[in-house]
């Protein structure tokens, strides 16, 4: 079917229909006939707090918040004001010099992250992020090898790419499977094979793998992991893009499993959804090479002086003890609420939550994505997990309340009703 066709199906206005073909024309074809094909032909137009409109005016409740970006809301006015500072005296700075933003910034990761992390690497993004993490763990321990989680998405960038999904990589001719190895998610044995060769620099892993579906893991699987790392002189990085930023009930998902990573990365919601910014927080140990080579990573636009001034406000707000004390509550409300939902519609066969993260598992190969599809024109934007269709990410964002997630319950139950007849 065209894209013309696929339009013609739609009640979408003039506008719309410009913007789309814009889209098509000049940036993402194949993307576009993607969500029109699906029926979700969304173009956002206003947004504020966990609520957008489409341009032609639908409105959508955001259980979906960008996996994290929008933890606050959309434009949370602390972070507007933030931004608004920011601008007033500052620009994106000069990368090669050091800066008062930057400086303030990287003191607050090294006090709210656990352990002896220490020493941060600003980046313009998560992928970034992660590829600093990867050459760190080389130099590091001068082995090259990668493992990561089949389950696992890191970014698209290049290093962070050939460590998630193998297919991806590889449609790009861009993957390198003797040197980034993938084992199973919750599986030790495989992991304890993959480095007992002894030459693998680091495990990178998403302590709840989100693309997955937000798979909890077992007690002892993070646990397990670090030590093995520790038998195999292998360094352990968290990659909290998602998990990140209170989203658990702790600040970090590693603490939630009492795990001490060597290197934490960081992204989406850091920069409180009005500036692009990414971390990574390494040991002095890993990071001994920002001692000895000044220029190792250069980025012109990594630690952004106006992204790190609104990333220290976003900080502070996620890290603030009564955010804390809401995400507790609504995590409870939010469990009651998919039980009861569970309790009464079978085709809701799976529920994994953690906080307030949630995947939810569909009697369906193609559930996920028929609940996403379904939940749009009923005014609730949620996005099934790419790498399992069944799964619904289901995320309330960290300042969510009850009545908002009662609404998510009731259209939920209606999209169920519709979806599994
Ligand atoms: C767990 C995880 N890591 C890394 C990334 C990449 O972040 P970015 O899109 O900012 O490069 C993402 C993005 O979705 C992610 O979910």
């Amino acid at each position: 079917m065209s894209l013309a066709e696929a339009l013609d199906r739609l009640e979408i206005s003039p506008r719309k229909r410009e913007i789309l073909t814009l889209n098509h024309t000049y940036l993402m074809p194949n993307r576009v006939e993607a969500w029109a094909g699906a029926g979700v032909p969304l173009v956002i137009g206003r947004r504020e707090g966990y609520r957008f409109w489409d341009i032609d005016g639908h409105e959508l409740r955001d259980f979906h918040i960008n996996g994290g970006t929008y933890n606050l809301g959309h434009r949370h006015p602390a972070m507007v004001e933030a931004l608004v500072e920011g601008v007033a005296t500052l620009d994106v700075g000069n990368h090669h010099f050091p800066s008062e933003a930057r400086g303030r910034l990287a003191e607050r990761l090294a006090e709210l992250t656990p352990g002896d992390l220490h020493y941060s690497v600003l980046t313009p993004s998560g992928g970034e992020a992660n590829d600093v993490a990867i050459k760190s763990a080389r130099h590091a321990t001068g082995r090259r090898k990668i493992v990561s989680l089949e389950a696992g998405y890191h970014g698209a960038s290049g290093l962070s790419g050939a460590a998630g999904n193998d297919a991806e990589a590889a449609y790009f001719n861009s993957a390198y499977p003797d040197e980034f190895l993938k084992v199973p998610f919750g599986d030790l044995d495989a992991m304890e094979k993959a480095l007992s060769g002894r030459d693998v620099a680091a495990v990178l892993i998403e302590p709840i793998p989100a693309t997955f579906g937000f798979p909890i893991p077992e007690k002892d699987y993070l646990p397990g992991v670090r030590s093995l790392c520790d038998r195999y002189e292998t360094l352990l990085v968290a990659d909290e893009v998602q998990t990140g930023l209170g989203r658990t009930g702790r600040l970090w998902a590693v603490e939630t499993f009492g795990v001490q990573p060597d290197m934490l990365i960081s992204g989406k919601g850091l920069g409180g959804g009005m500036y692009p910014i990414g971390v990574v927080v390494m040991t002095r140990e890993v990071g001994a090479w920002l001692a000895e080579r000044g220029w190792g990573y250069v980025s012109t636009f990594g630690g952004s002086e106006i992204g790190c001034a609104v990333a220290l406000r976003g900080l502070e707000l996620c890290a603030a003890e009564e955010t804390a004390r809401n995400v507790a509550e609504m995590s409870v409300h939010l469990e009651k609420g998919l039980a009861d939902l569970r309790s009464r519609h079978p085709f809701l066969c799976d529920v994994r939550q953690k906080g307030l993260i949630a995947g939810l598992g569909f009697d369906d190969p193609n559930g996920g994505l028929q609940m996403a599809a379904t939940l749009y024109p009923l005014g609730l934007w949620a996005m099934f997990a790419g790498f399992d269709r069944r799964y619904l990410q289901f995320k309330p964002g960290l300042l969510v309340d009850r009545a908002f997630l009662d609404e998510g319950f009731e259209k939920l139950e209606t999209a169920i009703r519709r979806v599994a007849g």
